[in-house]
């Protein structure tokens, strides 16, 4: 009779961690999706890594026993939310929330509880944001939610947080008084530093605005001077005055751009561009053009609305 019963408590073990794992791979996917989608969209990576792990056997086991609870598959899934962990390291404070929300807006992921430790730091300067979330595993003939914790924190933090780590196993939670001391000491500078940080990569990020401009605006200008070329071929075809081009040129490429760039870039409204002759060249250079077509044709050129 044992070793039947045996049998079935490792298949129903391997089943458990089979879900686990998928989880793991799951919530890996999803925050992978959303920081290459941010590199896409905002040209800066909210995340510096992400690692993560299953809890050995042995830190399961410890941790129900000292909880009281008896070693048991049921006892792992109601009681031990961190089987599966994924620990998300940003490099700025205002990332750890902008990724926690991120993730608990997915419609499949549900929130079932979130510890902010960089709101409330623990006593000993500990700071992260935990949460444990669920998300759906689908099986051959059923679909599970499944647990699993997410830790975010800075770079600074999980710094903080290893040596810390290290310490509470070296002197099995009792680290002399002074340690302790200096280890808060090591979190406010932690805490100081981030807030710093922040604040600088705030600044350096209005440079990157104007920068972003500029590039803009020498690919609107490249964007446009190819569109003009087109024209001028049309124009240079029906007109054969190719000296006229050129001044044409130089005018519409200086006040459109800039137009393009008013309306684009400072007001933020969508581009319109439509294909009727230029009424500002027109009146300074098109005059002559127009004189000399009977027929009416115009130049192509384009402006805005
Ligand atoms: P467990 O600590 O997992 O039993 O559950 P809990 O309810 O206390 O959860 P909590 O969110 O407080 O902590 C979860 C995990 O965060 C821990 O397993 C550690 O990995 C980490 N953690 C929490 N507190 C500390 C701390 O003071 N120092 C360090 N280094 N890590 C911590
Ligand atoms: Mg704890």
């Amino acid at each position: 009779m044992d070793l039947p019963m045996f049998y079935n408590e490792e298949e129903e073990w391997k089943k458990v961690m089979l879900m686990y794992d998928s989880a793991l791979k799951e919530v890996n996917t999803k925050l992978e999706i959303l920081n290459e989608e941010f590199k896409l969209n905002h040209q800066y990576n909210p995340i510096e890594h992400i690692t993560s792990r299953m809890k050995s056997p042995q830190s399961i086991a410890k941790k129900l026993r000292h909880n009281g609870r008896e070693l048991t598959v049921e006892n792992i899934v109601k009681y031990v939310n961190d089987v599966a962990g994924i620990r998300i390291i940003c490099s700025f404070t205002s990332d750890i929330y902008r990724i926690a929300d991120l993730i608990a807006k997915q419609s499949d992921v549900q929130v079932l509880k979130v510890k902010d430790y960089i709101m409330f730091p623990k006593p000993n300067g500990y700071t992260s944001y935990h949460m444990i979330i669920s998300v759906p595993i689908y099986l051959s003939n059923t679909m599970i939610n499944v647990k699993a914790e997410i830790q975010i924190r800075t770079i600074a933090m999980d710094f903080w947080a290893s040596l810390e780590h290290k310490i509470y196993y070296k002197f099995e939670g009792n680290a002399p008084e002074r340690i302790r001391k200096e280890l808060k000491e090591c979190a406010d500078i932690v805490s100081f530093l981030d807030h710093k940080m922040l604040t600088l990569n705030e600044e350096i990020k209005l440079y990157n605005h104007e920068d972003e401009l500029e590039q803009y605006k020498e690919i609107l200008s490249e964007n446009f001077q190819s569109m003009m070329r087109e024209s001028y071929g049309t124009i240079v075809e029906d007109d054969n005055e190719e000296t006229d081009i050129h001044e044409i040129k130089e005018t519409v490429k200086l006040e459109t751009v800039e137009a393009i760039y008013q309306t684009a870039v400072y007001k933020e409204e969508p581009l319109e561009i439509q294909s009727e002759p230029n009424n500002t060249n027109k009146a300074e250079t098109g005059k002559k053009k127009e004189d000399k077509k009977p027929d009416g044709k115009h130049a192509k050129f384009f402006r805005l609305r």
